[in-house]
């Protein structure tokens, strides 16, 4: 088997080192910083995702899983350096790559003549040139290979292990063939690892092919992927802003516009727009990639100005359902995290609707069943995070659905309206039939729906 060296223990890094390791490999999970190591120490994600506690606990508990700060313990002795740093943004909007780089000269200081160095982390096309070049400074000629991750965070144990592609992008065939390869080791352990994490395998499988490309294309693919889906949301919202105005459902226009398979109804869904560690930042790379290379992407400009003015749009609705005030009243806000299924709050526009309104004057009592923890750093200083949904609703003038938990989609809308003392009921996500609430007194409020 062979020896794997994953740097970074972020969202992608850590699931990736659990599920290698899992898999039966020794597996390094590198990373400077020293509480998301310690947690990983007691087995534990610094993040919530299903399943992948009981992974990392028994992959550390067997030694197969080993954190650790030192590139000189865990490079020199395995056969893949796996990169998994983050790549946020700069203030122009461009990918900020310092931890890529990084990450690449200090690995090109350890690593054997025969490693490979995989790219897992989402970066523009030119990267892996400018890293050949820098392993070339260095004195290094190991193989590398792009092969972007395509995790969703929620479902990021299912999407790695039955995925729709794996995508390796490379200029040596052979260093992309042992690539596949250890996903084979890990495809072939999926039953087991499902079931060690406490997941159902999915009832449908996908294709789950592996893509062979050049290094150039595989760079893009991820980028492009990210931005069409980021492009559909945006589309979905457009039109669900005219459906305000037209008195159609959108709920119903885009299941039908869906259900044309040219389509496909995923990612169709009008609501508070997108957010989280990803699609922001990849379509804002991918418009300043563009510009630099004299390209103007101007159909991602308008994608991502439409993101940006939706939770506007939802707070607009709600102070204008409060009689154009927001000041004094009372608001509680279900949900904080980007969307459901993980404690991420990066660039969530829940948290973005939460500070509008506590900036508009409103009394704001936020819940979140897993994200109140990270939300609280991100939270207006006027914003209370609440135990309990039960304690945001208590009083409240209005209640806004800002991320479709199961938990809040689960209940009766009498469930909320007990707790309330208003009747002003936004649900940001469009996951409530607006009869079903009216029929308890409240307001129905979505995104391109008519009241009934
Ligand atoms: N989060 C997702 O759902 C997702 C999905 C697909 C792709 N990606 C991409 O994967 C990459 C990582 O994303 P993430 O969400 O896991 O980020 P993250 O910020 O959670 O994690 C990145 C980690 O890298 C560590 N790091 C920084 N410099 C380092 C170095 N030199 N050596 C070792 N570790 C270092 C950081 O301390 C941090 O813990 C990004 O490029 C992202 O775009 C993310």
């Amino acid at each position: 088997m062979p020896t794997i060296t994953v740097l970074g223990t972020g969202y992608v890094g850590l699931t990736t080192a659990a599920l290698f390791s899992a898999a039966g490999m020794h597996t390094y999970v590198v990373d400077p910083n020293d509480s998301r190591l310690a947690s990983v120490r007691q087995g534990k994600s610094f993040f919530y995702e299903v399943g992948l506690d009981p992974v990392i606990a028994q992959a550390v508990q067997t030694g197969m899983l080993i954190p650790t700060n030192s590139y000189r313990e865990s490079v020199p002795h395995s056969d893949f350096i796996i990169s998994a740093v983050g790549t946020p943004d700069n203030p122009d909007g461009s990918s900020n790559l310092q931890y890529v780089y990084a990450a690449a000269r200090e690995a090109a200081a350890h690593m054997q003549p025969h490693a490979i160095y995989v790219q897992k982390s989402t970066v523009p096309v030119g990267t892996g040139n400018h890293i050949a070049k820098l392993f070339a400074e260095a004195g290094v000629h190991n193989a590398y290979v792009s092969n972007p991750e395509f995790l969703r965070e929620g479902t990021a144990l299912l999407d790695s292990l039955w995925f729709d592609r794996i995508v390796v992008g490379g200029n040596d065939a052979a260093a992309l063939e042992r690539v596949v390869d250890v996903h084979h080791i890990v495809e072939k352990a999926r039953g087991a690892i499902a079931q060690a994490a406490g997941i159902n395998p999915p009832t449908t499988l996908p294709a789950g092919s592996y893509i062979s490309t050049s290094l150039e294309s595989a760079e893009m693919i991820k980028v492009v992927s990210n931005a069409f889906l980021a492009l559909k949301i945006s589309f979905a919202n457009s039109v669900g802003i005219l459906a305000d105005t037209t008195g159609a459902d959108i709920t119903q226009v885009l299941a039908a516009v869906g259900a044309d398979r040219r389509i496909g109804t995923a990612f169709l869904q009008a609501g508070r727009g997108y957010g989280g560690g990803c699609f922001p930042k990849d379509v804002s790379g991918l418009i300043a990639a563009g510009l630099h290379q004299g390209v103007q992407l101007t159909i991602m400009e308008a994608a991502q100005e439409v993101n940006e003015a939706m939770p506007g749009y939802v707070v607009a609705k709600l102070q204008n359902a409060l009689g154009g005030t927001l000041g004094g009243k009372r608001v509680a806000v279900l949900g904080l995290a980007f969307k459901a299924g993980t404690s991420d709050c990066r660039r969530s526009p829940a948290i973005t609707i939460a500070n509008m309104l506590a900036a508009r004057g409103a009394h704001v009592s936020a819940y979140d069943p897993q994200a109140n923890d990270e939300a609280r750093g991100l939270l207006h200083a006027n914003v209370q995070v609440q135990k309990q949904y039960d304690d945001a609703l208590t009083d409240a003038d209005a209640a806004i659905i800002a991320t479709d938990w199961p938990a809040f989609t689960s209940q009766a809308p009498a469930e909320f309206a007990k707790h309330m003392a208003g009747t002003v009921f936004v649900d940001a996500m469009n996951c409530f039939e607006p009869a079903s609430v009216q029929a308890v007194g409240l307001q129905y409020i979505g995104i391109g729906r008519k009241a009934a």
